[in-house]
């Protein structure tokens, strides 16, 4: 058999050469990394807790028309994707205070915002991913103004749709990170969502006692970083086999 050949390794999956021109290999790893990876472990059994909940996210959000670059999951731990040149934007959303916000702007965790608040953050993590503004976005070429009109609009349809899903379940949607790319297909450019969408890179609430469901658990030394993972997939029906 053919060895696959990694394109491209980041903290928390590897990245291959897909079957086809045009797809990639997405694999979910079990490194968990905080403070641009001056902490990190291994949590047995993470990278497949969070390719079926990306993959289960990815989906819904698909169905309500937002692009992304989820094809289908091969296993466990693969997804097969649509190649995308990614933007270097990391793209914050937060509709609750929580995290880096708080030092940086002397805000209390917890407190609400008086609307969703949308940040980007230069994906560099030689310089520790240091906020930007769109002034930075246009005038250094990471994406024009209509891309970033685009990837504005989807991300506030993706917050509304993700708010609601996981109220539903009794989850609060504090804050999330997204990443976007370019998908070239027959000469057109299309923005699609990339990434994952996972408790490793949203801030995940229990609506009822506030407990932390997401990689705050590991960033905080709180423990209990698995099992607030099978929680969500748990809440959101998402059958996890046994023994990863
Ligand atoms: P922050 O409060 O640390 O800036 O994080 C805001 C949100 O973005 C939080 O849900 C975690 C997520 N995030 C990532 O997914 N990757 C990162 O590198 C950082 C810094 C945050
Ligand atoms: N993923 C980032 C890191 O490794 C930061 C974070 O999620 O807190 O450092």
């Amino acid at each position: 058999m053919k060895q696959k050949k990694p394109l491209y390794e980041g903290k928390a999956k590897v990245i291959f050469d897909g079957p086809e021109a045009g797809t990639l290999i997405q694999y979910f790893k079990d490194e968990a990394t905080a403070f641009n990876a001056q902490k990190k472990d291994v949590i047995n059994g993470k990278g497949v807790m969070n390719n079926y909940i990306s993959e289960h996210i990815m989906l819904a959000v698909g169905e309500r028309g937002i692009p992304n670059h989820f094809i289908s999951r091969m296993n466990d731990r693969e997804q097969l994707i649509r190649a995308l040149e990614i933007i270097p934007v990391e793209v914050v959303v937060r509709n609750v205070a929580a995290g880096s916000i708080c030092p940086r702007l002397g805000l209390e965790e917890g407190s609400v915002l008086n609307n969703t608040l949308i940040e980007f953050c230069l994906k560099n993590d030689k310089l520790g991913d240091p906020i930007i503004a769109p002034e930075h976005i246009f005038t250094f070429g990471w994406a024009t103004p209509s891309e970033l009109e685009i990837i504005i609009e989807d991300t506030l349809r993706i917050n509304d749709f993700l708010t609601g899903l996981f109220l539903g379940i009794g989850i609060r949607l504090i804050d999330f990170k997204l990443e976007f790319g370019r998908y070239e297909k027959d000469g057109l450019i299309e923005i699609m969502l990339a990434d994952e969408i996972s408790p490793d890179n949203c801030r995940l609430w229990d609506a009822e006692t506030n407990e932390k469901l997401d990689k705050d658990r590991f960033r905080r030394d709180l423990g209990g970083l698995l099992e607030a993972y099978q929680e969500i997939a748990r809440r959101l029906g998402i059958k996890i086999p046994q023994n990863n």
